[in-house]
Parts: C-alpha cells; structure tokens; sequence
C-alpha cells in the first residue's frame, strides 16, 4: 500500500504509541469495572478467566487492529475496506468499522455520565463531605447524585468538553500532549495509592480474595462478563486500536508494542483491585457492593481512615484522567472518518460528533430520574447502553476482525505488517481463524441461550 502516514499526522514514537494506546486501555473498566465485576464474580476464578481471555483472543486481535491501521493509514471504515481491496475481497468490510464506531458512540454517552460522577466525587472528597459517614448515608449521597439530573449534566457536559477539546487539537498537539502529561501521572499516583493499601491491615484479605481460584464460583455468566470485558479493557472491536494503530510508524514491532498495551493494562486492573479490595476489606464492607463500589463504600473507607481524604482526593484525580484518555479515543475513529470523509476540519468534525453524544448522554443520565421508566429490554438506557457494547458489540465486532484478518487478508501482508518469527505467525493465524471467533461464538450463545 502506498500511504507512508495518515493524513492525521503520527506518533512521535513507538513509547508515544504505546502510551495513547494504554491511555485509550486503561479507563474506568480498569479502576470502576473490574473490581466489581471481580467483586460479584467471587474473585479469584473470575480474573484467572479474565487473564486467559487477554492473552489468547484480546492480545491477537489487538496485533490485527493494529495491523490493519497501520496498512492503510486511514479511519477504520476505510482501512478494513482498503485492505479487503487488496486481498482481493470486498470494500464491503468497512462496515465492521461502521459498528464500532456505533459502538464507540453509544460507550462515550454512558462512559461521560461516569466520567461526570468521578469529577463531582474529586470534589466531594475535596470539601471532605464524607468524613465520617456511614455506608447507609454515602449510599443516600450517591442516590441523591443519581436522582439529580441538573447536578449530573454540569458534569457530564465538563467531562464531555475535556474530551472533544483533547480530540479537536489533533493527533500531536491534542493526544499526544495529554499523553505526555497524564500516564506518568497516571502510574505515580496508582503507586501511591498501592502503597497507601498495603499499610491499611487489609492487604492479605484483598490479595486472597483476587488470586485464590476457587472454580465452584464460575458460572457461563461470568465467562461472558470476563470475554466481553477482555474487550472493553483493551478498547478492542470498535476500531480506536486501529485508529491509533494507523498513526503508528512503520518501523516499530506490533508484536512487542501490543504485549506492552496488554502488559499495562492487566497491570494497572490487578493493581487497582489490590488497592481498592485492602481498603474495603479492613473496613468491613463488601466486596460485592457492584457499581456503588467505588462511589459508596470507598468514600466511606477513605473517611474513616487516617489522611483519607488526601488519598480520598487522589484517587478520584487517578480515574478521572484514567477516564478522560479513554474517553477521547472513543471519539478518534469516528472524528478520522468525518475528517477523511467529508474533508472537513478537524474541529468541525469533533465538535459536531461531541454534540451528538453528549445529546445521548443526557439520556443515560436520565436513566436515573426522567428517563426512568424508558427501558430497552428490561434495562434502562444507561444499562442498556452499557451491556449491549460491552457484551455483544465489542465481541462481535472483535469476531469480524478475527475472521477478517485470518480468512480475507493474505498471509503475506499481514506477515509483512507483523513481521513475527514463523511459528508464533502460524499461533496468531490460528487464534484468528478458529480460537478467538469460536471462544466468542461459545460465550455469545450462552448468553442468548442461558443454560438452566
Ligand atoms: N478501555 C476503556 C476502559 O477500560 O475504560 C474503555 C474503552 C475505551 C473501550 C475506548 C473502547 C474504546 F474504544
């Protein structure tokens, strides 16, 4: 293919990929999601079943995002089609790109709303509100939030502006700068807090309760919610790897780089879970509490323990940049595609994109009041929102790139992309065409057909 570089512009560097790409991975599934979801799993069994689905069907399909983007150096709706073109298959494989950019849509008006609630618990803990409180009156606090869409506008509107800013100041001066500055930020301050976990009394408790496997808890449930969160962790299937990837210099490893993305971003969810279990266990609270886990029983913990509210303050600082990188990589595929599309700027394109899921996000966070009685399937919007992304978009868009790039892309392009030694080729070949589009074939009909 003859494009050197995206229209776009590219990374400075191979370590300014990895890190926007890392950025992008590691988000509030990181620090919000997977605790809980680790939380009402039962643990232990949990993350060893997580762990597998990284490292056999998320690191191989994040190499062929990857891959794809770099080839074309296009948005993703025209790097599938281009690359499909030159295989000899049909454009028509830029619809894949289409749902994920569906996907990246729907994930931003919910991923905002959550965004929102971190901003206004920075300054909850800022104003020390929480010092003090029992779990029952943090409990009232966090529905009190919920039930009050004014409230959670102002900040979803605040999170969505950071976001569409970031992303209208481009690849360089827009996301490579926030880069610079926020994932050291990021990693000094997750240290921090492991280390502030480790003198709390509770570590042990919170190192059992996520690396003891005891297998009578697994159920297909929590299979699907660990596969699909193998997704939503690594920003896979929805093409903002590819995006990414297609900024990406020619010279650099996809292999070694991926194993990075996927190495950090396992790494900060397994830390954030040792930093936040210690602390709920040695305050006697449950470690099941789901999505309130974060914004109900960790106020309360940082309030009852010595310099919690400094920490308190930090850690809602460390998952709102966490959030915030994140949150503007679901906007990049798409903002590309309006850019390359209908050769617009980049500041119409974002801004006008920015609208529309911010006009979204009001519904998610209507869910919680006026929008209450709206339910899509039993579930309200924001759940709605949530589950069909995470648990059947991002896996089935992942499927298509799977088949995509095993079956329809030649051997030797994607080899001349991968460049891998000829036996892990073939292994990558091999979770392409049968192990990740079977493993996601499996879990996805369990899920339309529960087992009794
Ligand atoms: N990976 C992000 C997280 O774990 O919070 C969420 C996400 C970002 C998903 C970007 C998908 C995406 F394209």
């Amino acid at each position: 293919m003859k494009n050197k570089t995206s229209i776009q512009g590219s990374w400075a560097s191979r370590w300014i990929f990895i890190l926007a790409a890392t950025g992008s991975a590691v988000g509030l599934g990181n620090i919000w999601k997977f605790p809980y979801i680790t939380g009402e799993n039962g643990g232990g069994a949990f993350v060893l079943v997580y762990l597998a689905c990284i490292l056999m069907v998320g690191i191989p399909i994040m190499m062929a995002e990857v891959f794809i983007g770099r080839r074309a150096r296009k948005n993703p709706i025209n790097a599938l089609a281009d690359v499909a073109e030159e295989s000899g298959s049909t454009k028509k494989w830029g619809i894949i790109g289409l749902m994920g950019m569906l996907s990246g849509v729907l994930i931003f008006s919910f991923y905002s709303v959550v965004g929102g609630w971190v901003l206004h618990y920075i300054k909850v803990m800022l104003t020390g509100e929480m010092i003090g409180v029992t779990s029952d009156a943090a409990g009232s606090a966090f529905g009190a939030l919920l039930a009050d869409p004014a409230t959670l506008l102002g900040w979803h509107t605040l999170f969505s502006i950071m976001s569409i800013a970031v992303v209208a100041a481009g690849i360089n001066k827009g996301i490579e700068t926030a880069t610079r500055i926020m994932m050291p930020a990021l990693f000094v301050l997750l240290i921090i807090l492991l280390g502030y976990a480790m003198t709390t009394g509770g570590f042990a408790q919170g190192w059992n309760f996520m690396f003891e496997f005891d297998f009578s808890k697994l159920t297909w449930n929590a299979a699907l919610v660990a596969l699909g969160h193998s997704f939503f962790t690594l920003s896979l299937g929805m093409g903002t790897i590819m995006a990414y990837g297609s900024y990406m210099t020619k010279d650099a490893s996809i292999g070694k780089t991926v194993l990075a993305i996927g190495g950090l971003d396992t790494l900060v969810a397994l830390v954030a879970g040792l930093a936040i279990f210690p602390i709920i266990f040695s305050n006697g609270m449950d470690p099941a509490a789901g999505p309130g886990l974060m914004f109900i029983s960790l106020p309360v913990a940082f309030g009852q323990m010595a310099f919690g509210q400094l920490f308190g303050v930090l850690f809602f600082i460390l998952i709102a940049v966490a959030a915030w990188t994140s949150a503007i990589s679901l906007l990049e595929p798409t903002v590309a595609f309006l850019i390359e599309r209908l050769k617009i700027k980049r500041m119409t394109a974002a801004i006008g994109l920015g609208i529309t899921v911010w006009a979204l996000g009001i519904a998610c966070l209507g869910s919680f009041s006026f929008m209450s009685d709206v339910t899509f399937f039993g579930k309200n919007t924001f759940d709605f929102f949530d589950y069909i992304t995470a648990n059947i978009m991002l896996p089935l868009g992942g499927i298509f790139i799977a088949l995509f790039a095993g079956w329809v892309v030649k051997d030797k392009f994607a080899q001349d992309e991968l460049q891998l030694p000829s036996a892990v080729f073939k292994l990558w070949n091999i979770s392409m065409k049968f192990t990740a589009p079977i493993a996601v074939a499996i879990v996805l009909y369990f899920l339309i057909n529960p087992m009794k």
